[in-house]
C-alpha cells in the first residue's frame, strides 16, 4: 500500500492509481494484474493490445518476449534499455502465477496455452473469427474487466454483433 501511494502522488499517473486500486480490493484472486504494476508497462505494452498480466505466462517466455520485441508478433515493438529492464524484471517477478502455467506455450502465447485451450473449449470456432473479436489475443472483445487484468467467469461481455445462437459458454 505504501508504495501503491507513492507511485500514485509522485507518478500523478491516474492510470496506475486506478488499476493499482483494482490489484488491492481484488488481491489473491488469482488472475488480478499485480497492484505494482509499472506505469512504464501500461504505457509500452498497453498501446497494441491489452497489459497482459504476467501471471498468465511462465518466466522463460517473458524472457523470450522482452529479448525479441524487435521482432514481435509480426511488429516491432523495441523499448530503451532502461524501461525494458524495469518492465522484464518485472514480469519475471509475477511471471507464473496463474494456476496451471509452468511449461512456455508454443511461440510464447497465451493463447495457446493448455489451459487456455481447455478453459476456451466451449467457444464456438465461428465466435474468434468475428469482426468484433478477431483474435484470440483480444481477451477485452469477451472480457470485461481484461483491461484490469480481471479474467473470472462473472466478469464476461458477449461480442458486439454475434449471434445469440454462441452465448452457451457466457451463460454457464
Ligand atoms: C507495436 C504494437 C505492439 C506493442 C508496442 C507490443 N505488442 Fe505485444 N503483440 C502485438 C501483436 C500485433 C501481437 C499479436 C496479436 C494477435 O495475435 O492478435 C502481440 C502479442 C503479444 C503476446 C501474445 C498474445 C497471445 O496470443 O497470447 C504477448 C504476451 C505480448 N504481445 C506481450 C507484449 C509486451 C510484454 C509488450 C511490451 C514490452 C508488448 N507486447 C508490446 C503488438 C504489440
Ligand atoms: C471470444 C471471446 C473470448 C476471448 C477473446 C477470450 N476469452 Fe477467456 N473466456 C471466454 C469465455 C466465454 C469464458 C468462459 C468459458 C466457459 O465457462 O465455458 C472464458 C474463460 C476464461 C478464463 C477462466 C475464468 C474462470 O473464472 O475460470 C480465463 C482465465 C480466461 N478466459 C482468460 C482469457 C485471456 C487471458 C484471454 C486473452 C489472452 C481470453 N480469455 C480471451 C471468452 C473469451
Amino acid at each position: 500500500m505504501k508504495i501503491l501511494l507513492r507511485d500514485c502522488l509522485s507518478r500523478v499517473a491516474t492510470i496506475v492509481c486506478l488499476s493499482a486500486a483494482v490489484g488491492v480490493v481484488h488481491a489473491g484472486e488469482r488472475t488480478a494484474m499485480p497492484a505494482d504494476v509499472p506505469a512504464t508497462y501500461l504505457q509500452e505494452c498497453a498501446s497494441c493490445h491489452i497489459a497482459y498480466p504476467p501471471g498468465a505466462l511462465p518466466a522463460a517466455s517473458w524472457q523470450r518476449i522482452m529479448s525479441t520485441l524487435d521482432s514481435h508478433y509480426g511488429t516491432d515493438a523495441e523499448l530503451d534499455a532502461a524501461p525494458g529492464a524495469r518492465i522484464g524484471a518485472w514480469l519475471q517477478r509475477h511471471a507464473g502465477t496463474w494456476k496451471h502455467v509452468s511449461e512456455a506455450p508454443p511461440h510464447d502465447r497465451i493463447t495457446r496455452s493448455r489451459w487456455f485451450e481447455r478453459r476456451h473449449r466451449k467457444v464456438d470456432a465461428a465466435v474468434w473469427r468475428h469482426d468484433s473479436v478477431k483474435s484470440a489475443a483480444n481477451c477485452a472483445a469477451c472480457h470485461a474487466g481484461a483491461e484490469r487484468g480481471r479474467f473470472d467467469d462473472d466478469d464476461l461481455r458477449f461480442p458486439a454483433g454475434l449471434d445469440a445462437r454462441y452465448r452457451g459458454p457466457w451463460n454457464d
